[in-house]
């Protein structure tokens, strides 16, 4: 109803070129650049998975540079046998003239560098939106073919901001209930921080932001489609914006430390829930075995092992990386597995299904189990929201 009157407002106030807001809700990226791997929680493998990626890819000959963007726990750097470097992103941070060029460090592996992290820096924990978009400009201007930023855990708008700013998210969890809520959220929060930056000067979008929360507080749920009903009564071109900015929103799951068939479908609830609530399609779900040459590369700080060439782990991560990122031909398919993990039990074909680990999967409530219905999706609400 307020489409003629808004639309100036819209046209003027939202991001367009890049730089200015969040590149991917305008454009289609040209190229997986930037890829930012993240997941929410802590210790699930973020770290030694953009390192070994960061390998995967540098052998098949690409020019890769991978980031600590760890502000709170800085370790990349450990994962390739190096000691705390001496130049580390904050240089750029406090001298923003820096060239980002000047701060990269050899890796053991050839066409591999590194930017290290820093941690024990304010301006770093409180970053303006204006500098975290400086910093990815930088690093645009790269040389590397791929980069690959290593994001610490958890929400805080350094985390999300860098995740929306990247061509490509990649949402690592590990099959732990706690992890899989905490991937959801992760996904939930960098949506939302998305919308509210690009309709930040649209009070009416504001508005609904604000009764959805008040709806929370009375006990409700409401889902992402509940919301875009309510954009598209304020005008088409809105609605437009809203639309486009959601189905940019693109992201890959890589489930970690998967040793059973049932680890790796306790995760596909996220699927279910970032469909259904998110009104997201999950890209890409693939899954990397649970290895001891990790846990060794790790522990004896030998950065060899991460990547042997039988390994368990590696064979997997060289397989997403060829799948996930290599892939040029983007195909229509929505989930495609990463081969399957042993005794992999296919779900039924076009049945959905919450968690084996539901409450109602053992007791004889599970509809699912039930004669095949497709599973009731409100048990994952439960656990789940919006906002
Ligand atoms: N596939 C795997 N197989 C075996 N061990 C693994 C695997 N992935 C990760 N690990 C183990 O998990 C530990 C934590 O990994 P990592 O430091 O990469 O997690 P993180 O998500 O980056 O943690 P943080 O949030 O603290 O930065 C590693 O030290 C390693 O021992
Ligand atoms: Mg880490």
């Amino acid at each position: 109803m307020y489409a003629a009157a808004h639309s100036v407002q819209v046209v003027e106030h939202l991001p367009k070129t890049k730089g200015e807001g969040f590149v991917l809700s305008q454009t289609k990226p040209a190229a997986k650049k930037v890829i930012a791997i993240s997941g929410g929680k802590g210790g699930i493998g973020k770290t030694v998975l953009s390192a070994a990626m960061g390998i995967a890819l540098a052998e098949k000959g690409k020019k890769v540079t991978v980031i600590d963007a760890d502000i709170s726990g800085p370790n990349l750097h450990l994962a390739f046998g190096l000691c705390p470097p001496p130049l580390t992103i904050r240089e750029f941070f406090e001298n923003r003239r820096m060239d980002l060029n000047q701060l990269l460090i050899d890796t053991f592996v050839p066409n591999l560098t590194l930017l290290a992290g820093a941690q024990d820096s304010l301006k770093i924990c409180n970053m303006s939106f204006h500098l975290k978009q400086k910093f990815m400009a930088n690093l645009r201007r790269l040389e590397a073919e791929y980069i690959l930023l290593d994001l610490g855990a958890g929400t805080a708008y350094n985390q999300l901001d860098f995740f929306n700013m990247a061509d490509m998210g990649i949402v690592v969890v590990i099959p732990d209930p706690l992890s899989v809520q905490d991937g959801y959220n992760f996904i939930r929060l960098s949506l939302y921080r998305r919308l509210t930056r690009v309709f930040r000067f649209v009070p009416d979008i504001q508005n609904i932001f604000q009764q959805t929360f008040n709806l929370i507080n009375c006990g409700k749920n409401p889902t992402i489609k509940s919301i875009s009903q309510q954009v598209q009564d304020l005008g088409e071109v809105y609605y437009q914006e809203w639309k486009k900015t959601i189905e940019n929103f693109k992201l890959s799951l890589l489930v970690n430390r998967v040793k059973t068939s049932a680890d790796f479908l306790e995760c596909l609830a996220l699927q279910i829930a970032t469909q259904h609530l998110l009104d997201i399609d999950l890209k890409y779900i693939h899954f990397i075995h649970q290895d001891e040459n990790i846990r060794r590369s790790v522990v004896q700080l030998r950065p060899d092992l991460l990547m042997p060439e039988n390994g368990v782990a590696a064979k997997d991560i060289r397989h997403v990386v060829s799948e996930m990122i290599l892939d040029e031909k983007e195909t229509e398919t929505k989930i495609k597995r990463g081969g399957e993990p042993e005794n992999y039990i296919k779900p039924p074909k076009e049945t959905f299904f919450c968690s084996y680990r539901c409450r109602h999967w053992n007791v004889g409530s599970c509809e699912f189990q039930n004669g095949g219905h497709p599973c009731p999706i409100p048990h994952v609400d439960e656990n789940f929201r919006f906002y």
